[in-house]
C-alpha cells in the first residue's frame, strides 16, 4: 500500500519554529507510603499498599488519579466465591453497571458474582448504590474500600461506571484475563472522592482515511472507557471516504465509501450500525460526536454527487494523502439542502448534543466563501436541534457564543507557557468556549520517535511525556479555565490500517490525555504519573492491547 508521508499532509503551524523545549520539572515529588495518605483535593499521589507478599499487595495505583484518595493500611477486601453485586433501588442504568462489573469479573474469578437487589450493606459484597452527593457532580463517585466490603456510591450511573473503573484498576491486573486465574482478588482498603476536571474528555477516531468496523470501534470504545473518556468523536467523512449510510443521499456511502487511502475498500456504517455502535458508546457513558467534515475535505461528497460541485462535474475519488484541495460549492443553494439532508439524519442518530461541522484546513474556500458557509451551516445545526462543533477555525466566522457553538482547538502549543493563538483568541472573544487538542501533544497520530512505525510527524515527536506534560487551562494567553469545556485527543488514520495499529499509538498516550481531562492539574507530576502508567502494562498484556512500550516508562510485565 502507498501512503504519502508526512509533509504533505495536514501541517498547519509547522515551519513556524515552535523551540522544542526542555522538560517541565513540575512540584510533586513520588510519594510512596506505606502509611495512610490522604492526598486531598492535591492531585495524583502514589501511593503503596501494606507490604506484602507480590500475590496481596495490588497498589492503589490509578488513572486517572482521583481527586482525593485515603489508603487504608490492614483493610484490604478480598473477593470470594460468594461475593455479591448489589445494586439499590431498581434503574436500568445501574442494572447496567452492575452487569458491566459482573461481566469484567467473572471470566478471571471464576465466581459467580450474582447481581442482586437489596437495601443496605450486606456485608463482603460489592454495592453500588445512587446516592444523593451533589458535590459529586454528574460523573464523580466515592469508593469505599475495607476488609468488610466494596462500598461504591454516586449522584448518576455514570458515576458508578467511572467508580468501577476505579474498582477494576485496584483489582490485580489478571482481572483483565477472559479465563480463570488465581486469585487472590484482593482490592486494597481505600477511600476515593473522585470527580472530573472537565466536563468534555474526548478520543476521536478518523473511519474515514482507514475505515474500522463495527467491532474495531466497539473495541476502542471498550479500552477508552477504562480511562473515564466520555466522548467519542467519529470522523466520518473526509476527501478518501463517506462512512455513514445517509437514506436521502445513499451514493454518498455506497460510492463515496467504496475506498480509502491507498485504495483499499474501504467501507460504511449501515444506520442500523451505527446507532448499534452509539448504543454501545451509551453503555459506557461515552456520547457519540459525528463530524461530517465540511467545506473542505469533501472530495469524496464531491464524486458521489455532480451537482455538489460548482462546475458540476464529480471529481474522482481519492485515495492520497493531501489535503485542503476539496470544497463544497458554497454558492449552491443545493449545497445546503444537501446539509440539511445530512445533517438531519446525523441529528436523529445522535442522542447527545453536538453535531461536529469540521471546518478544518478549507484551502480551497476563499475566506469570505468559507464564513458564509459557516453561517449558514450553524443554523441548520440548530434547526435540527443540535449544538455545534467545529475545528478552531470556525472562530472566523459569525459563530454563535454560548453552549451553541464549541472551537476544537488543534494548533500547536508551546506546553510550558502560553502562547498568542488568534482562532483560540477570537474564539474566546466570542463567548465560545474550546476542546483542547493542541497537535503536538494530544494528537496521537504523531511518532513518538524517529523509529515508530506508523504515524506522522508534522507537529514533531510525541513522546509520552510530551503528551502528557500540558495544561489545557495555560495554552494560549487570554484563554483560561472557563474558556475550556474539554479535552480530546484525535487519532487520524492516514497511515493507520488497523485498529491494533491504532492501539500502539494510542497506548500509552491515551491514558495521559484522559488524566489531563480528569484530574486536578494541581501537583501533577511526570515522574509519579510514570510509576502510575507502568502498572498499565500488565492489563493491556493480559487484555491483548497492542500499546507501545515506551522506553521512557519502566513497564511492569505479567507474571510468568
Ligand atoms: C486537523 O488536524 N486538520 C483538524
Amino acid at each position: 500500500m502507498l501512503i504519502k508521508k508526512a509533509g504533505t499532509v495536514r501541517r498547519r503551524l509547522t515551519g513556524r519554529g515552535f523551540p522544542h523545549l526542555g522538560t517541565r520539572v513540575l512540584g510533586v515529588a513520588v510519594v510512596a507510603a506505606l502509611g495512610p495518605l490522604v492526598t486531598g483535593f492535591a492531585g495524583p499521589v502514589a501511593v503503596q499498599a501494606a507490604p506484602s507478599a507480590a500475590t496481596t499487595a495490588t497498589t492503589a495505583r490509578v488513572i486517572p488519579a482521583p481527586v482525593s484518595m485515603q489508603t487504608v493500611p490492614g483493610q484490604p477486601f478480598t473477593l470470594a466465591r460468594d461475593t455479591k453485586i448489589v445494586v439499590g433501588s431498581r434503574s436500568r442504568d445501574v442494572d447496567g453497571v452492575a452487569a458491566f462489573l459482573a461481566g469484567l469479573a467473572r471470566p478471571s474469578t471464576g465466581y459467580p458474582l450474582p447481581v442482586v437487589r437489596g437495601p443496605g450493606d450486606p456485608g463482603h459484597a460489592i454495592s453500588l448504590r445512587l446516592a444523593a452527593l451533589p458535590s459529586l457532580g454528574t460523573e464523580g463517585y466515592r469508593l469505599d474500600v475495607t476488609r468488610d466490603g466494596v462500598r461504591l456510591e454516586a449522584p448518576t450511573a455514570a458515576g458508578l461506571f467511572h467508580g468501577v473503573q476505579t474498582l477494576r484498576q485496584l483489582l490485580p491486573y489478571r482481572v483483565e484475563s477472559r479465563g480463570v486465574q488465581p486469585g487472590p482478588w484482593t482490592v486494597p482498603g481505600v477511600h476515593i472522592t473522585d470527580y472530573p476536571r472537565f466536563g468534555w474528555r474526548g478520543a476521536m477516531l478518523d473511519v474515514s482515511r482507514h475505515f474500522f468496523t463495527v467491532q474495531e470501534t466497539k473495541r476502542y470504545i471498550d479500552e477508552i472507557s477504562m480511562y473515564k473518556i466520555n466522548v467519542l468523536h467519529l470522523h466520518l467523512s473526509d476527501d478518501q471516504g463517506w462512512r455513514i449510510a445517509i437514506k436521502s443521499r445513499p451514493r454518498l456511502a455506497t460510492y463515496g465509501g467504496s475506498t480509502e487511502v491507498g485504495g483499499g475498500p474501504g467501507g460504511y456504517y449501515t444506520q442500523a450500525q451505527y446507532k448499534d455502535i452509539v448504543g454501545y458508546a451509551a453503555q459506557h457513558f461515552i456520547t457519540v460526536v459525528p463530524e461530517i467534515d465540511t467545506p473542505g475535505h469533501t472530495n469524496a461528497a464531491l464524486a458521489s454527487y455532480a451537482e455538489l460541485n460548482c462546475d458540476g462535474k464529480a471529481p474522482p475519488l481519492y485515495t492520497g494523502t493531501d489535503v485542503g484541495f476539496s470544497s463544497l460549492c458554497v454558492d449552491k443553494d443545493i449545497t445546503y439542502k444537501f446539509l440539511d439532508d445530512v445533517i438531519g439524519e446525523l441529528a436523529k442518530l445522535t442522542p447527545g448534543s453536538y453535531i461536529h461541522i469540521g471546518g478544518d484546513e478549507a484551502h480551497s474556500t476563499p475566506l469570505a466563501d468559507y464564513v458564509t458557509f459557516i453561517d449558514r451551516v450553524q443554523p441548520i445545526v440548530h434547526a435540527h436541534g443540535k449544538n455545534m462543533i467545529g475545528w478552531n477555525e470556525i472562530a472566523q466566522a459569525n459563530v454563535r457564543p454560548g453552549p451553541a457553538t464549541l472551537a476544537q482547538n488543534w494548533s500547536l502549543a508551546d506546553g510550558t507557557k502560553p502562547v498568542d493563538d488568534p482562532l483560540a483568541t477570537a474564539a474566546v472573544q466570542k463567548g465560545v468556549q474550546l476542546v483542547t487538542s493542541p497537535a503536538n501533544h494530544a494528537y496521537l497520530d504523531m511518532q513518538y520517535d524517529k523509529n515508530t512505525p506508523y504515524g506522522q510527524n508534522w507537529a514533531g515527536y510525541v513522546n509520552v511525556q510530551k503528551s502528557y506534560q500540558w495544561d489545557p487551562a495555560t495554552l494560549f494567553t487570554g484563554v483560561t479555565e472557563r474558556n475550556i469545556r474539554g479535552v480530546e485527543a484525535p487519532i487520524w488514520s492516514e497511515t493507520l490500517t488497523s485498529i491494533h495499529e491504532v492501539e500502539y499509538m494510542a497506548f500509552p498516550r491515551l491514558a495521559g490525555i484522559a488524566e489531563i481531562g480528569w484530574s486536578p492539574q494541581h501537583g501533577r507530576s511526570w515522574d509519579e504519573y510514570r510509576t502510575r502508567l507502568a502498572a498499565q502494562g500488565p492489563r493491556w498484556t493480559v487484555m491483548g492491547v497492542n500499546f507501545y512500550h515506551s522506553p521512557e516508562i519502566s513497564w511492569e510485565r505479567p507474571a510468568a
